[in-house]
């Protein structure tokens, strides 16, 4: 997806796109208004669809829909209206015909069948993007002008659990009985024009199901009196007599001396921006509120009434305390202060062991500050909040995440589509502070309060801790918060580096150096993304098996082979090299193996791996100049805030499962957090552990559907 231009409305912003799309075989143009308060939480979506010769230009410029959308917090999403320079004969030869009139239909007529499938487009592969990357939630409405408003009609009828709400102005209502659709089917239909076209005509379709929609209470039509198509293709009248004989409610307007220009659209958008925002916050409230895929809270009433009472106060708490580096982590009661203004105090359920923190308290970050309380892959339930804080509330289930996301106008980082590292408070994280350079943890030692660091704005190795709201990645509570946790950092990060950093495509060959939980979580990405050829790199043969479960169709032990690895992967099992590889070791010299098996010309390595202190790169320049890449990720290239939760639904959606990283499960006894912490990093030691997960609070930590 490349962005093309930027300009700022309404405190929100207008930006236009341009991908690939698998739909038309062409590029497509879209332009989104992302309104202000996706920010700070996932907004609804509404699809404008635009009439013939129309691009998305049309309605972003003179559609008039942003200050209502941007009042209502909703992002309006414009898909071009067909392919362009598909170089399908006669595309160009009509106005409504071809480029600018792909009648939002998935053609199935030779030679339009290639590229003319704007249904697809519209009703799948967009949203699918969208979703993927914007701060939305799931919930969608459609609406749209003359051919976009027939194909608002005929894609809610079609498909009306997806949409909350349809609305259109001056639409086609029946497409097989006017001449533009009657030409537009003939073409894209050829000997089926007749069954087919009425699947997208919106009054046969009403017709046919014979009853009104549960999911559209009202939908919403505007035309001009003066409309010089009104009488020849609109026919209004037509949708209302198809509504009335099965009963559904429709509500057509009707506006003396207006035509059908972006002068009478303009003239009605604030009214069918409400009517959608309305149906899609009513929507909302019936999804948490009811049925199977309601969210439940994971935490029982008894835990959400003691948040009541320590609002506001001090915490004294069970935490793992590392008092300096090689040191086993010793139980300790600290306080935990109230959270401060931008700041949150949780709950921490779970909490998995990732190497990171072992590399930490061994001693092997130079940066590393002592006295501390370690960990940073938790899941956890917001206690209380800080002034300002509006994005999380009491209750809610949160991920820390130690990338945060600010999502500021200001911040470059968080606007660019191109990394996650938001520096926003990188320097006080760093130096295992809070924001305002204070810490929030105290422990008594030789009868003394000593202030203890924060680590990696997470520290979760402590029944509460106080993390800045916007390290917060805000999840269902149908997901369970002791598996939960695993998106907190390793797994997460695995996934990003093959899906964000790299971009594995489909068909290639990937190279994966360690098969820890990283490392496995990029196999598992890899083999999601269509790679064919996967090989898995580990010294330790027992994490053989699982690797080709999930997806390795190599496995190598560099010991088992007298040459260097690099050789026995470029020369022996592939002629030229991976097309991708990955460290997720930590070592350099692995690092410099992975990139010296990537492709010739084009094969790229990521460096996953937190190398020890002082360890340096090396390779010969010439692996670079023939055109292999190096680069590197840091949890994955994901925005946390807004990534994580929908990495969270998928996992809830039996797309990604993770179950299988879950090698040990400890619970804390007695209120020793250290205890049972030691021993997560004893099994981490012992060679077959993924990851050790730590459960805080039993009784609150499998809760789920
Ligand atoms: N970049 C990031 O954002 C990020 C995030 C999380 C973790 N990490 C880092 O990723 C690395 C992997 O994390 P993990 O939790 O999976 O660790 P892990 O210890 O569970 O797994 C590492 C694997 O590498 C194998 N290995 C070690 N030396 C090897 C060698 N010379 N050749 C082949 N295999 C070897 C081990 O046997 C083990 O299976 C760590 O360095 C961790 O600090 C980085
Ligand atoms: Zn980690
Ligand atoms: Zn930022």
């Amino acid at each position: 997806m490349d962005l093309k231009s930027t300009n700022r409305a309404f405190g929100g912003e207008v930006r236009k796109y341009t991908h690939a799309s698998s739909s038309t075989g062409t590029e497509m143009t879209f332009s989104v208004f992302v309104p202000p308060a996706a920010a700070l939480h996932a907004v609804p979506v509404v699809y404008y669809l635009s009439g013939l010769t129309c691009t998305d230009d049309n309605a972003v410029q003179k559609g008039g829909a942003f200050k209502a959308a941007a009042e209502k917090g909703v992002m309006f999403v414009f898909p071009d209206t067909s392919p362009r320079g598909a170089g399908v004969a006669g595309e160009d030869e009509s106005w409504d015909l071809g480029t600018g009139a792909g009648f939002y239909v998935d053609a199935t007529n030779e030679p339009w069948s290639k590229n003319y499938n704007m249904y697809s487009y519209v009703t799948q592969e967009l949203p699918k993007l969208i979703e993927q990357n914007f701060s939305v939630t799931s919930l969608k409405s459609i609406a749209g002008h003359s051919m976009g408003g027939m194909g608002a009609l005929a894609i809610a009828f079609r498909n009306p659990d997806a949409y909350a709400s349809v609305s259109a102005f001056a639409p086609i209502v029946a497409p097989t009985a006017v001449p533009w659709g009657e030409k537009a089917f003939e073409a894209y239909f050829g000997a089926d024009a007749a069954t087919k076209g009425k699947e997208h005509d919106p009054c046969a379709l009403l017709r046919k199901r014979g009853s009104a929609f549960p999911q559209f209470d009202d939908v919403l039509v505007d035309v001009g009196l003066d409309d010089q198509f009104l009488q020849t293709q609109l026919k209004p009248e037509l949708l209302e007599e198809a509504a009335a004989a099965v009963g559904q409610k429709v509500s057509v307007r009707r506006h003396p001396g207006h035509d059908h220009s972006y002068f009478f659209v303009s003239s009605f958008m604030e009214d069918h921006v409400r009517f959608h925002a309305e149906a899609l916050a009513r929507k909302a409230a019936a999804d948490a509120s009811e049925g199977p895929s309601a969210p439940i809270s994971a935490v029982d009433a008894a835990t959400l009434a003691s948040f009541a009472k320590t609002a506001g106060k001090p915490i004294q708490c069970s935490a793992a305390v590392a008092w300096g580096p090689k040191q086993p982590l010793t139980h300790e009661t600290v306080t935990v202060a109230p959270p401060r203004a931008g700041e949150i105090r949780v709950k921490v359920i779970s909490n998995a062991l990732c190497h990171t923190d072992i590399y930490t308290l061994d001693g092997h970050d130079p940066e590393g500050l002592f006295p501390c309380i370690l960990g940073h892959e938790a899941g956890a339930v917001v206690e209380s909040v800080g002034e300002g804080v509006t994005s999380v509330q009491v209750g809610d289930h949160v991920i820390p995440c130690y990338t945060p996301q600010c999502n500021a106008p200001s911040c470059i980082f968080c606007a660019s589509p191109k990394t996650n590292l938001c520096p926003t408070i990188r320097s006080t994280q760093g130096a295992g502070y809070m924001p305002d350079g204070t810490t929030r943890f105290t422990a008594k030692k030789d009868g003394k309060d000593v202030p203890i660091f924060h680590f990696m704005g997470c520290s979760t190795f402590a029944e509460y801790t106080v993390i800045a709201e916007i390290s917060a990645a805000k999840i269902n509570k149908r997901m369970p918060l002791n598996k939960a946790c695993l998106f907190g950092c390793g797994v997460s990060t695995g996934l990003g580096a093959v899906w964000n950093t790299c971009k594995v495509e489909e068909g290639s060959s990937v190279a994966v150096f360690g098969l820890g939980a990283v490392g496995l979580a990029v196999v598992q990405a890899a083999k999601m993304a269509g790679a064919a050829r996967i090989i898995g790199v580990d010294l330790n043969k027992d994490k053989f098996r699982v690797a080709s479960q999930l997806g390795c169709t190599d496995v190598v032990c560099p010991s088992d082979h007298e040459k260097p690895v690099q050789q026995v992967i470029a020369g022996e099992l592939t002629k030229w090299g991976v097309d991708y590889s990955f460290d997720c070791t930590g070592n350099v010299d692995v690092m410099r193996a992975a990139l010296e098996c990537a492709h010739r010309g084009w094969g790229e390595s990521c460096v996953i791996g937190v190398a020890a202190a002082g360890k340096e790169l090396a390779t010969r320049p010439f692996q670079l100049v023939t055109g292999r890449v190096w680069k590197g990720t840091a949890f994955g290239g994901w925005k946390s805030r807004s990534a994580v939760p929908k990495l969270v639904e998928r996992c809830l959606s039996g797309e990604l499962p993770v179950d299988h990283y879950v090698t040990h499960s400890i619970a804390v006894e007695n209120g020793d957090v250290a205890a049972a912490t030691n021993a997560a990093i004893d099994a981490l030691h012992s060679g077959d552990c993924l990851r050790a997960v730590v459960t805080y609070d039993d009784r609150n930590a499998a809760a789920g559907p």
